[in-house]
């Protein structure tokens, strides 16, 4: 039936039909097929079967509303119909046709509800380790465990009354001790290692213990500012995960008091998983995307280390013990 005005023209049924096989297509292969090309991952992200379904529903709307605008549409679209209904197009095909509609539907419905034997979909695996280096598995936090020369160097700076703090944390250390006027500048601390030490360095004998302890409590002060200023907007003042930010991520950002998070890792792993972020992660923490930062492009070492000094701190965790140690 389809009318010839110059130009070639399908008729509207075969529109409608190509339409429908075209938006398909895109959305089930372009779309992922684009995806691989912007993110550069090697895998496509599909579009979800629900969303497909949203997609093709809204077109068969839209190509309803075209097909019935006016009565010569309608004539036109329902001509190829009514052809094969009647013959037009031979007996054979209208046999064939009318046989293959209730197989198809019937095969789709004996598809949808026989029971399957399928692999289950794969869990996400929470510590991925397929590239995780080796030579991090022993390492120990120069943090948490400071070396002698550091401890003795911070005796002498608080002697001194001259605490080398770090650079975020200095104006308001300043600014405190301009309000305060303090007797030492390390009573902001006010912990009771802290206020040990500072009794013991008035009396004139400071064990390297109870300095050991002390430093630890700056340590521990200057960890906290960091992960305030650095990962509480994911992971939360308690860090339980529970961030102002945290409900945006699918992935949600890692709840530090659950038992299975970081207190099953060695420090050296937690120290490779701060530095890489979600782009450090192996193929198997995939298909989704972790929103976790590479930390080593913004944060120092040191900067990490006592970041995560203070993170096992506040989760009142300790890390695991690495094999034979
Ligand atoms: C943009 C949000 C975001 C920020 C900011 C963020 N994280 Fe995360 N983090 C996540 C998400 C999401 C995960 C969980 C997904 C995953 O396993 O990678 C995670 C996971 C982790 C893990 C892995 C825990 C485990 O059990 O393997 C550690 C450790 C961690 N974050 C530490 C930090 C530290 C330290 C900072 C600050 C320096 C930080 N995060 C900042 C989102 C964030």
């Amino acid at each position: 039936m389809s009318k010839r005005t110059g130009k070639f023209r399908i008729n509207r049924f075969w529109s409608v039909v190509a339409t429908l096989i075209v938006i398909y297509a895109l959305i089930k292969w372009g779309i992922p097929a684009a995806s691989r090309e912007i993110t550069g991952l090697p895998f496509p992200l599909p579009v979800p079967g629900t969303l497909i379904f949203m997609y093709m529903v809204l077109t068969l709307i839209t190509l309803f509303m075209f097909v019935t605008f006016s009565n010569d549409y309608m004539e036109e679209f329902l001509g190829p119909i009514k052809g094969l209904l009647s013959a037009r197009y031979g007996k054979l095909p209208r046999l064939l046709v009318l046989l293959a509609v209730p197989l198809i539907a019937g095969w789709q419905v004996y598809e949808a509800t026989v029971p399957k034997i399928e692999l289950p979909s794969s869990l996400r695996i929470q510590h991925p380790s397929s590239n995780f280096p080796r030579k991090f598995e022993a390492m120990k936090s120069p943090i948490a465990n400071p070396p002698d020369t550091a401890i003795e160097a911070f005796i002498e700076q608080a002697k001194a009354g001259e605490v080398e703090l770090i650079a975020q944390v200095q104006p308001d250390v300043e600014r405190w001790m301009e309000e305060t006027d303090p007797e030492h500048m390390l009573d902001f601390i006010a912990t009771a290692p802290m206020k040990k030490f500072l009794a013991e360095l008035k009396g004139g004998t400071v064990s390297k213990e109870t300095a050991k302890a002390a430093l630890l409590e700056k340590y521990l002060f200057e960890g906290r500012a960091l992960y305030a200023m650095n990962c509480r907007a994911c992971h939360g003042d308690s860090v339980s995960g529970d961030g102002p930010m945290a409900d945006g991520f699918k992935l949600r950002p890692i709840n530090f008091t659950d038992n299975g998070t970081i207190e099953t890792i060695v420090e050296g792993y937690t120290f490779w998983r701060v530095a890489n972020g979600g782009p450090g992660l192996p193929t198997e923490a995939t298909p989704w995307d972790s929103a976790m930062p590479e930390w080593k492009l913004s944060l120092t070492e040191e900067e990490r280390w006592k970041i995560i000094f203070a993170e096992y701190d506040l989760a009142e965790k300790t890390p695991r013990i690495p094999e034979g140690h």
